[in-house]
């Protein structure tokens, strides 16, 4: 029997309806559109309503998704939600879009790695169908950063931004080569402190705030991001000319700019989003990846790289043939 493989069958996204530009925000704090699309290339960010929750957001995008497939939810026996921002501490929102999809088998569960959240989802939802435990997959990616954003410190607020995006995966045996062909992944706590929340039920029994030594993570972001891509490629045998989409978590502009340069990646081959979403967090690889599903420029057989960097630190990438 051949090897089984996580095929993608259908991605897609769901952003809020309200758009918050630069110049909105240099109405609330001392900042210009000049000064972030420089640094970071963000013009603008979605931002949910009141009572918008981010089941709310998911369940839209994972409806998106499984619509984008053809495939019914009730298909579905695995959801695999990577969030930083829970509607609730417990239980896990992902039972809450299971429950929003009316799924009653399978299992549900977050997975909390910050901005590398959906590569670390995926990665998990890959072994479980390549097990045999699991047929068929969501993998969803959804936040709601402004909630833990700190609207007076200029240095972070500007960054972030809400939004979904979601990935059916499904097991099969007959499908090439197409699927999930590796993923890595990687933390190290000692930089822990150096991107968090100021709150949490065990430490200050608050939400909190996210706090962010910008420069630090800017320093670590594109060797760790590059060192995960070659492992990638080492244990693949592929090399940066032979990807067709560069799909990287949107941080910010120069990290993914430098990062693809320092790998050799062509511009054109870059997938980039962070100008319309801001940081989505977990979320910000399945939109982009759904965007650039529905206007035609990932197709089936393509080669597909994932990357992202987040708060831990994490860091992780993935190699998938469309
Ligand atoms: N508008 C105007 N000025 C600002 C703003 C702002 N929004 N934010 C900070 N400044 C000021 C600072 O106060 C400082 O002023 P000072 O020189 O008078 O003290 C000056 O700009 C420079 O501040 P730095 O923090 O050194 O600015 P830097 O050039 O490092 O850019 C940035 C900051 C954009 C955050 C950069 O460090 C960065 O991109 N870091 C990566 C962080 C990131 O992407 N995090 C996302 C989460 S992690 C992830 O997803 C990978």
């Amino acid at each position: 029997m051949s090897k089984i493989r996580s095929v993608v069958r259908g991605v897609g996204g769901y952003l809020p309806a309200h758009t918050l530009t630069n110049a909105d925000l240099a109405k609330k704090v001392d900042t210009s559109d000049e000064w972030i699309v420089q640094r970071t290339g963000i013009r603008e960010r979605h931002i949910a309503a009141d009572g918008e929750k981010t089941s709310d957001l998911g369940l839209a995008a994972a409806r998106a998704a499984l619509k984008n497939a053809g495939i019914g939810a009730d298909a579905i026996d695995l959801i695999v939600l990577a969030t930083s921002t829970p509607d609730q501490t417990f239980p896990a929102t992902a039972v809450t879009i299971q429950d929003g999809l009316g799924i009653t088998r399978g299992a549900a569960f977050d997975m909390q790695a910050v901005c590398s959240g959906f590569v670390f989802a995926l990665a998990t939802a890959d072994q479980f169908l390549r097990s045999g435990d699991f047929k068929c997959a969501l993998v969803i990616g959804a936040e709601t950063f402004s909630r833990i954003l700190d609207w007076s410190d200029r240095g972070t607020c500007v960054l972030f931004g809400d939004g979904a995006g979601a990935v059916v995966l499904e097991a099969s045996s007959d499908s090439g080569e197409r699927g999930v062909l590796t993923t890595k992944l990687r933390s190290d706590g000692r930089h822990r402190a150096k991107l968090y929340v100021d709150g949490g039920p065990s430490s200050t029994g608050t939400v909190g705030h996210l706090r962010m030594e910008g420069r630090e993570v800017f320093r670590h972001a594109i060797g760790m991001i590059t060192d995960v891509i070659e492992d990638a490629f080492a244990v693949t045998g592929y090399n940066a000319s032979d990807v067709d989409w560069f799909v990287p978590h949107q941080a910010n502009k120069r990290i993914i700019d430098g990062s693809a340069h320092k790998l050799g990646i062509a511009a054109e081959k870059i997938v980039t989003t962070v100008d319309r979403h801001g940081n989505t967090s977990a979320a910000s690889i399945p939109l982009a990846l759904s965007v650039a599903s529905e206007d035609g420029r990932i197709k089936k057989g393509d080669l597909v790289l994932l990357e992202a960097m987040g708060g831990g630190f994490t860091w992780g990438s993935a190699l998938i043939r469309w």
